[in-house]
């Protein structure tokens, strides 16, 4: 599998997700101004990788200092931190990973280590996260693989796949498990419109795995429920409130609705680090709206009138109640969420 991110002497390579799957392409990010745009212009996307992203970026921002103390320094670090924070609002692992890395800065601080080392300390640290990530997806992967149907169709939407983590992803690692443990699964890939993750990146890395897949429009899913082709659900989450909604690509709410009317088990499997223990409920989590462009224009042509309304919510909440169960590097949660959350919070912390 080609790595969605890769850090190099130069800095950070990104596969250049804009492109797939037409063009295999790279982008090289060497200060972390442009890993910040990087993020926005969704060249990397993906909760989990925009996590790890961001802590290569804050890295990249301290390599380049002119700085030579840290007390020189540290005003710097809090733009840099600040400014990949502004990047995109709903993945809460850009906020998780750039708290990490600003703790271990003030813990090294304090401890009067020098810039150059803690250079290095946060580098390590942020391929840690990278590691850790991948180490998370196999982990959940095998925990959800149990829930996948022995045989059938699972439809899923958006991409949380490789390409949006560090590698194997999260519901498309569940998947990848699945299959690996040979069961015989045929994959449902929503397009996802606007940005089209499903019809480019799922198929696109499906494929590349050879595992049997199929395209459809968003407005597909029902009839194909309807039909009994389709046994489960799989999706992933940029945030997950603690009470259990979640977050994901717009268009999530319509098929975790759809799926119970049908009597489809929904699963929404995430690493813990998209837990957000401090958002009682998906209510309170922010909703990034992008640009019109992506709605008013396809393939670079516009499609709309002049002048139309346009709204552009870039991702919805699946209220908890739709969701059968929430898959985790640390285990598989069942309803109630609040109580099942806070026990395995509390359960990771003794
Ligand atoms: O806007 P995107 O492409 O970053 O949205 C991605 C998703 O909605 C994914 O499902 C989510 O981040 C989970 S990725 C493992």
């Amino acid at each position: 599998m080609i790595p969605t991110l890769t850090w190099t002497p130069e800095g950070v390579r990104f596969l250049d997700q804009t492109r797939l799957p037409l063009e295999e392409s790279y982008v090289l990010a060497t200060t972390s101004e442009q890993v910040a745009d990087v993020i926005v212009t969704m060249v990397v996307r993906g909760a989990p990788a925009i996590g790890v992203s961001a802590a290569y970026g804050v890295v990249l921002g301290v390599m380049n200092t002119r700085a030579r103390s840290v007390a020189e320094f540290r005003p710097e670090f809090e733009r840099i931190c600040a400014r990949l924070a502004a990047t995109r609002p709903t993945a809460v692992n850009l906020f998780w990973a750039i708290d990490r890395m600003k703790s271990l800065f003030a813990a090294l601080a304090a401890a009067d280590v020098p810039l150059d080392e803690i250079k290095q300390k946060l580098l390590a640290e942020a391929h840690l996260m990278y590691q850790e990530d991948i180490a998370a997806c196999k982990t959940m992967g095998a925990f959800g693989a149990d829930l996948m149907p022995d045989q059938g169709g699972v439809l899923t939407h958006c991409n949380a796949g490789a390409l949006a983590t560090c590698g194997y992803g999260t519901a498309l690692g569940v998947i990848r498990a699945a299959v690996e443990r040979g069961k015989n699964i045929q994959v449902y890939a929503d397009e996802t419109r606007p940005f089209l993750q499903g019809a480019r990146l799922t198929a696109w890395e499906l494929m590349a795995d050879r595992i049997p897949t199929t395209v459809i429009c968003d407005n597909m899913a029902a009839s194909l429920m309807r039909q009994g082709k389709i046994q489960a659900v799989v999706v992933g989450a940029d945030r997950i409130a603690a009470n259990g909604d979640a977050a994901n690509k717009i268009g999530t709410y319509n098929v975790a609705i759809l799926a119970r009317e049908h009597g489809i088990p929904f699963y929404v499997a995430a690493p813990w680090s998209t837990i957000d223990m401090a958002t009682p409920t998906g209510d309170q989590i922010p909703i990034e709206e992008r640009p019109a462009t992506e709605v008013t224009h396809h393939a670079g042509k516009q499609v709309t009138p002049h002048g139309v309304g346009i709204r552009n919510p870039a991702f919805d909440v699946a209220p908890a109640r739709y969701i059968t169960a929430i898959i985790t590097e640390r285990g598989v949660l069942r309803a109630p969420y609040p109580d099942a959350l806070r026990q395995m919070e509390s359960a990771a912390r003794s």
